[in-house]
This record gives C-alpha cells, structure tokens and sequence, in this order.
C-alpha cells in the first residue's frame, strides 16, 4: 500500500518592523536598560545599517519602517504625553534610510510607510521608482491612507471619511503603475555610437484625469528593476482589505489571536483569488508579534515584566487615542473596549479580546497598546518561542510574522541567533534567499 506523504508544512516569512525614531511599538524600549546600555543614537544611520545586516543574516525578507507625520494632540486635547512618553514621537522620516541600509546589505528588501493622503502620486512614483533602482530592486512601499487629524493638520488638510481616502488610494495607485509602466522594459537602447539613449516610441504619455488626479506623464524614470516597489498595506476596513487583495504583495496585519488571524487571511486569500484571480503566494501575510527569549522560562517571564511595567499606562492611552483619532481620556478605565458603540474604535475591536474571547478593559487595552500596540508576546526559551510561532501559524494557516522589538538593538540579534535555528531544524524556515527582488523573495516558497 502506497504511504500517504506528509504535506509539507510552508515556510514562515519573516519582517523586521521599525520606526525612525526611540519608540518603535513598545514605549519601554527606549528606556529599557538594554536599550541604554547598547548606547546607540537613533537618530544615526549606522542603527539602522546593523539591523539591516542582522536580518539579512537572519533570512528575512524586509526590514520595514512605519510612519507618521504628527505629535498627536488626541488624547486629552494635548501634545504633552506624546512627547513626554515619546509615543512614535518623533518621528523622522524613514525614507533617506532605505537607501543606507541597502548599501550595507545584498538581499534583504527595505521597505517604508508614505501615506497617499496628502501628496500627489506623480511624486510618489518617482521617489518610489528611484529608490527601487537604488536599492537594486529591493525597495518596498507600505502604502497607507492616513486617518489621524493632526497629520492632516499638517498638510493643511481635513481628515477624509474612509470610502473617499481609499478611492482616493485606488486612483492613486492607478496614476503610479500608470507612470511606471510609461517606460517600456526596452525603452533604454545607450546606442552611443547612433547617439540614442532612449527610443521615444517606447516611452508614452499617460494623460490620466481622473476625480482626483491629473497626470500627463511620462515618468522621468527609467523603469526600475521591479518596475515601481514592491507594494504593503496595512489597513483593516473591507475597503483596506479590497485594495490588499488587488495591489499587495505582503500586509501587516495585526491580530492577536491566532484564530482571528486565520480568518483574516482566509478573506484575504478569498479576496484576491475571487476578485483579482491572484494566486495566494503573491500577498504574503505577517502578523505582528513581539518575540521575548529568556535563557529559561522563568528567565523570559522575567524579562516579560521588566518590560511591560516600564510602560506607563498615560502613554499607552496617548498612543492609542492618536491610533484611533479618539480622545481616549473620554472613556472609564474599566469599561469593556469590545461592546463600545464609537465607530472609530470598531477598526481595533480584535486587538481588544482577550485569549477566550472576552473582552479587554480599556485599561488593559492601553496597557497592551504602549506594550506593542496590542500584538502579541511570544515568552519563552528559544525553543518555547518557536513552539508558540509553529503553533500560531498552524492555526493561522500562513504566512509569517513582523516582529517588534522589546529593547534596540539587542533583542533581534537573541531572535536571529535563537529562533532561527530551531526553525530551520524543524523545516519551517529557508536557509538560503532565492529571487534577487524583494516580491521575489516574498514571493520565495521553500
Ligand atoms: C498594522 C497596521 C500598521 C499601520 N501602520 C501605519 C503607519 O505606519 N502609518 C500610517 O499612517 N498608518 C498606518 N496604519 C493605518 C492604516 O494605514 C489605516 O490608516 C488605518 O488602518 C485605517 O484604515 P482602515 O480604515 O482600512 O483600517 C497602520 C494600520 C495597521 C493595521
């Protein structure tokens, strides 16, 4: 009788997440104690250098940079908490980093967030087009539409309703892969001796008009080596989700429960097989987790405490409400999060359950947000680690995770040194890159 094979179980991808700033998630880390001691300047690209290499070395497929344009002014109409507990404030911009991190690495993709809200996608294109030709095709762009109202405020606008910031999105992306596709993959011929650079039959006008956005083009980019970046989102609305399906080659999504997880890259698999007819390799998935390794259990549950009561419970309310663009302050501590009626807080509503199910208080919620914006802690050794990330995909079902770190640098160093390993051994991680672009290596299956 033939023997039934085992199926082999797919690959975990891996992302750093990173902010240009002290704070990344977690509003401990840039006064934890390793963090100090480490003694690294932020604000210097030398940080950033290093973790790029420490994740190439670690096999992952992007280091990737949040971003925000504001001190958030939400919670209790003030910008003091913001900056006293240093809430992803400041922020500088990630963008001139992808550049010097792709210098010290070969492989690793380098990705960043750029907010379609307030810029006009001819811009977008080109930046994006030559830092994809920079990074030698390795460039990544999380493409968000921002919903807080100080950021607005400072591009001098209003904040849009959802279902006008993702038409808004729609066109936007459309007007870029306009201008990228402007350029002929032949266009460029360098005929020195003919004295032709670029044949014009094969570089076009785009004369886009649309309810937005008005463009002629061409782009005055040679097409990159991915021809545009490649595309992330974040975004949790069925319309975030819909514009996921049809444009991104990976999402940062964040749900705590290994269930919902599952359920969300079910929609989202659904979505782009049905809608867009894509296969499900090309949208890689990577839930948010903050790994924390202790030399024992105990050990990691300590360091687990260590951190989380460095986090103080005013910053976790000012993050939040700046996530939301809602006034935390206007809620009792001990109301249930998940039976609040405000739509604003519908979009978090299942990073507000608790394991069974139940729902957070909003104290707890704050808590687990200044924690690591409420995505959940993998405590263990090394091999318990691994253990509760086999265990999470499984249920899961795919794709991988971006992780955030308690103290930088230091504890992504522990991950690539530990983890990656033990998962290797068990066949559920890569141990080489194939692909030379960062959708290849997204893209990568075994
Ligand atoms: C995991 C995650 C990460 C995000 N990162 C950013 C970011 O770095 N910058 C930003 O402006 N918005 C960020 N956002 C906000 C989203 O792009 C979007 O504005 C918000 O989720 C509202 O969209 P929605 O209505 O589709 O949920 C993030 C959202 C999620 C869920």
């Amino acid at each position: 009788m033939a023997r039934r094979r085992k199926k082999a179980k797919s690959k975990i991808h891996f992302a750093q997440f990173l902010v240009h700033g002290p704070t990344y998630h977690s509003l401990a880390m840039w006064r934890h104690p390793e963090t100090q001691a480490a003694g690294w300047d932020w604000s210097r690209p030398e940080l950033y250098q290093h973790i790029a290499q420490v994740c190439e070395r670690g096999l992952f497929d992007m280091a990737f940079f949040a971003d925000l344009n504001y001190i958030a002014d939400t919670f209790r109409g003030s910008m003091e908490p913001s900056l006293r507990y240093a809430t992803q404030a400041p922020e500088h911009d990630p963008l001139p980093l992808l550049s010097f991190m792709a210098a010290a690495t070969k492989h690793i993709g380098v990705a960043a967030t750029f907010s379609v809200s307030h810029h006009h996608p001819f811009y977008a294109a080109r930046l994006w087009a030559s830092l994809d030709h920079l990074t030698g095709g390795r460039a990544g762009w999380n493409v968000v539409t921002s919903i807080n109202s100080n950021q607005a405020a400072n591009h001098g606008e209003e904040r849009a309703p959802t279902e006008q910031r993702y038409e808004r999105a729609f066109e936007f992306m459309e007007v870029c892969r306009k201008l990228w596709d402007s350029w002929e993959a032949d266009a460029v011929v360098m005929d020195a001796p003919g004295a032709v650079f670029a044949d014009a039959d094969k570089v076009h006008r785009i004369e886009h008009e649309g309810r937005f956005f008005k463009s002629r083009g061409p782009l005055n980019v040679v097409r990159s080596p991915q021809n545009g970046p490649a595309i992330l989102q974040a975004g949790t609305s069925p319309q975030g989700r819909d514009f996921a399906a049809r444009h991104a080659d990976a999402i940062f999504a964040i749900q705590p429960r290994a269930e919902d997880a599952g359920a969300y890259l079910a929609d989202i698999k659904r979505r782009m097989a049905d809608d867009y007819g894509r296969p499900p390799g090309h949208c890689r998935i990577l839930f948010g987790a903050q790994p924390i390794i202790g030399e024992s259990e105990a050990h990691a549950r300590e360091k687990q405490q260590i951190h989380n009561e460095l986090v103080p419970l005013d910053g976790g309310l000012a993050i939040l409400s700046a996530h939301l663009d809602f006034d935390l302050s206007k809620i009792p501590p001990e109301a249930l999060m998940a039976e609040r009626e405000e739509p604003q807080l519908h979009r978090m509503r299942t990073r507000f359950l608790k394991p069974d199910g139940s729902s957070m208080t909003m104290a707890e919620v704050a808590q687990r947000h200044g924690q690591g914006v409420g995505l959940p802690q993998f405590v263990g050794t090394a091999e318990g680690v691994a253990d509760q990330m086999e265990a999470f995909m499984e249920t899961a079902g795919g794709d991988g995770f971006m992780l955030t770190p308690i103290y930088s640098p230091g504890a992504i160093e522990e991950f690539v040194e530990q983890v990656i390993p033990i998962l290797q051994r068990r066949g559920l991680y890569r141990t080489e890159y194939k692909g030379r672009t960062q959708r290849e290596i997204l893209r990568q299956e075994d």
